[in-house]
Parts: structure tokens; sequence; C-alpha cells
């Protein structure tokens, strides 16, 4: 089912025909597209953080928009979609805040970029490289910024972990970890497409309309992007070459569940760093610390913690240490401004929303932008090609310009 495709109209929440907004002048106006848990939480943020204007909002499940509404005290000046094609259209609007979860959301990312918009995108994303090119290119040819809205790579430890490899502290680094091993439970594979309801296995005898969501067919790897994008930051480096391995499908702690319960990518980065990724979202264990990460360099090596009772910690072979030392690094920055409490995710939810902001009203620009996100995205999809080849190595294109590609243009073999 193609959401994309619905033929049903848009609608005005109150008797507002304009459609015009009032907020600041400066106020980025911004439309949010997918209203599920993560589309209603940017919601609040929008409206927490100071140079946002929701104006528009677009689900193609009906009753998410006036869930939605409902966290939006000026709501008779939202505008509501449930066609992306009509929701594109929407003249005021200059932004897309895209927070689906859809095999198709780097065609959709793209699409806004084709139709003029601004685009601040959830992880992960894209999930085939035609999709990675497809955005590489709309935002080549547009001119529109796009942000992967990544967020652990402004966190505490990887600001100081980028700190001290670029400062030479931990050598030559040779090898990074990250991983993203949790259980999501079962309430997020199954949906009643009708209402918006996520079910658990135990609850779809009652409700024989909810069906599988995308995470069945998912494969894990391709939610590679919460641990690579830190090690890229931190190593300055991009991924080149990717082999993986994985247990089958389907899951073996819940069988009615479609993805494999774990996926391993080792990743050659461009400056001769190997780096082990891994994801599994059906592995019970303890609840709070499903990442981790890790890098070990010639003179030195520094980890997150284990476990929530423990610290990071550091090793450095010139300074007379015969154990690692715990620090107390965080996601949490020690310099955090005051509006970035208790946006998420140890407030790094925050410094996404910030710097796309900031972007767009003529700020640095973004640091996760079109390359990056098509880099990080392609190392997932091309580790779930290398398991269904039988963990064969493979290379993964560079999707900077350069002496191969002319800005703009497609590469050989994509037609786009
Ligand atoms: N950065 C983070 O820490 C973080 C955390 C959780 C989720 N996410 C990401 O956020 C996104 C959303 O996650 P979620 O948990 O809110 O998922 P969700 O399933 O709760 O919500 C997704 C919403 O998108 C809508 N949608 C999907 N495809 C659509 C389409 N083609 N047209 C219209 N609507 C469509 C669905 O109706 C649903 O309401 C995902 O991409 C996920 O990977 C990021």
């Amino acid at each position: 089912m193609s959401k994309t495709t619905s033929k049903k109209t848009s609608k005005k929440t109150s008797g507002k025909a304009s459609g015009k907004t009032s907020g600041n002048a400066s106020d980025i106006k911004i439309g949010v597209a997918g209203l599920g848990h993560r589309g209603r939480w940017w919601v609040q943020l929008l409206q927490r953080i100071p140079g946002y204007r929701i104006t528009a909002l677009y689900d193609f499940i009906e009753p998410l928009l006036e869930q939605t509404l409902a966290l939006i005290p000026y709501r008779d000046e939202v505008r509501t979609f449930t066609d992306y094609d009509e929701f594109l259209k929407f003249k005021e609007m200059e932004a897309v805040a895209l927070t689906v979860r859809r095999k198709d959301q780097g065609a959709l990312a793209a699409k806004a970029l084709e139709a003029g918009k601004h685009v601040n995108a959830e992880v992960p994303a894209a999930h085939t490289i035609e999709d990675c090119w497809r955005i590489v290119l709309a935002a080549e040819r547009t001119g529109k910024v796009y942000q992967l809205a990544e967020q652990v790579r402004y966190a505490g430890f990887t600001m100081a972990w980028q700190d001290l490899v670029a400062r030479g502290e931990l050598g030559k680094v040779t090898y990074c970890e990250g991983q993203y091993i949790g259980y999501y439970g079962t309430r997020q594979f199954f949906q009643d497409f009708g209402t918006g309801t996520f079910h658990t296995i135990e609850e779809l005898k009652d409700h024989p309309q909810a069906k599988p969501t995308w995470l069945h067919e998912m494969p894990p790897i391709h939610y590679v992007v919460h641990d690579l994008s830190p090690l890229m930051k931190i190593l300055d480096d991009r991924p080149a070459r990717v082999v993986a391995m994985g247990t089958r499908r389907p899951s073996y702690t819940h069988p009615e569940i479609g993805q494999p319960d774990i996926q391993v990518a080792l990743v050659q980065m461009g400056k001769d760093t190997v780096v082990r990724l891994a994801t599994g979202f059906m592995q019970p264990g303890p609840h709070d610390d499903h990442h981790w990460w890790q890098c070990i360099g010639t003179k030195g090596r520094v980890q997150w913690r284990r476990a929530k009772s423990e610290r990071p910690a550091m090793w450095q072979a010139d300074r007379q240490m015969h154990e690692l030392a715990a620090v107390d690094w965080r996601l949490e920055r020690a310099d955090a401004p005051d509006a970035s409490r208790s946006t998420g995710h140890g407030d790094t939810d925050y410094y996404v929303q910030a710097s796309f902001r900031d972007a767009l009203r003529g700020g640095p620009p973004v640091e996760l932008d079109a390359y990056g996100a098509a880099q990080i995205a392609a190392t997932g999809i091309l580790a779930a090609d290398s398991l269904d080849q039988g963990s064969r190595p493979i290379d993964i294109p560079d999707f900077r310009p350069g002496p191969g590609r002319a800005k703009g243009k497609a590469p050989a073999g994509i037609s786009l």
C-alpha cells in the first residue's frame, strides 16, 4: 500500500480559508509528515525551540491528524493533509520535518526537496541505494537544505572523543565499535492502519485488522545510523567497504516477527580504521544501555559504559595508567544551553532542530547533510546486500561530487 498515492484530499482544521499563519515573521514555516510517536514528539519540540512555526501536518492515518492537532495551541492555523503531493504543494511551508517510518522514506525526502522544501529527516535516511542518490541529487539540483536528524553526533561523549582523536591523544585509531542491541517488544510490529493503534502479538487475536509494519521487513542493519554517525564524526572519515553476517529470519525470540535477531557489519573506513557495527531489536536484555561505542588507537582507548551503574572509561599508553579509568562522559553535554533540557535522548534532540533552523537562517551549514546521510544509509543497505550474497564484501560509493561525477549529475548506472 503506497500511502503517497492516497487520493484523500487536504482540509483546513477551521474556517481560516487563506491558510495564512501568524507567529514571528522570521519563524521557519514547517510541516510535519508522519505523526507517529516521533512525529508527535517533534511537534512538541518545534513549539518549545524558538524559531519554528508549524503550518501543516500530514499522515495517511486520519485519526493521527486530530491527535496531533490537540498538541498545538494554534491548531486553527494549521492545515492537515492525507495526500503527500497535496501537502508538498502547500505554499505556507518552507520546510518539511519528515518523521515517517517507511521503506520509501528516502523517496519522500527527495520528493520534498524536488518540490522546493528544505528537509529535516528522521533516521535512517533511506532504504535503497537509488533513494540515497535521489536525495543527494535533489539537494544538489535544488540547493535546498537536507539534514539527517541523527543526534548522537552532538552528544557530550562524541564531542570529547572527537577532540581526543583530533589532538592525537589516542594515536592512530585502528578499531571502533558501535552497536544498537535492544528489545523493542512486539507492539511496534503490528498496526491498525485505520486508527494508527499499535498492537502486541498477544493483542492480535482481538485486533485482526492490525497488519505487519515495515519493521518486519527492514533489515536491522539498516539502522546503523546512531552508531556510525558519531564514529564518522570522531574519525573524520567515511565508510568505504562493508561485509556482514546475521541470524535467520524470522526472530528466534518471537517467531511471529519477520526481523532477524542480530546483524553485524564490518566496515573498512577510508583512512584505514576497521569498524564493527551491530544491530538487533529483538534481543531481550537490560533495558537502558542498548547502545555501545568504543575506539581503540595505537596510544590509547575510550569506551562507553556497559551498564547504567558504570561509567565510560579511558586509557592512555603514555600516562602511567595500569587500568582503564572511569570518566563521567554522558550523552548530556557539559555546555548544554537551557533550551536543550528534556528535549530527549540526553538532550541531544535539541541540536538537530537548532542546527537545521540556524542553517536555514544563514548560520553554519548542517553537519549531517545529504552526502553524510547517504553514506550512512548506504552502509546499512549494502551490509544487508552483503548478507543476502553470502557475506560478500561490497564497496560503498562516495556520494560527494569529484572527478568521476559532476555536481547534480547522476553516476553511471543510476538514471535519475
Ligand atoms: N532519532 C531517534 O532517536 C529516533 C527514535 C525513534 C524513531 N526514529 C525514527 O523516526 C521515524 C518515525 O518513527 P516512529 O516511532 O514515530 O514510527 P511510527 O510508526 O510510530 O510513526 C510513523 C508514522 O508515519 C506514518 N507514515 C508512514 N509512511 C507514510 C506515508 N507514506 N504517508 C503518510 N504517512 C506515513 C505512519 O502513519 C505513522 O503515523 C522512523 O524513521 C524512526 O526510524 C528516530
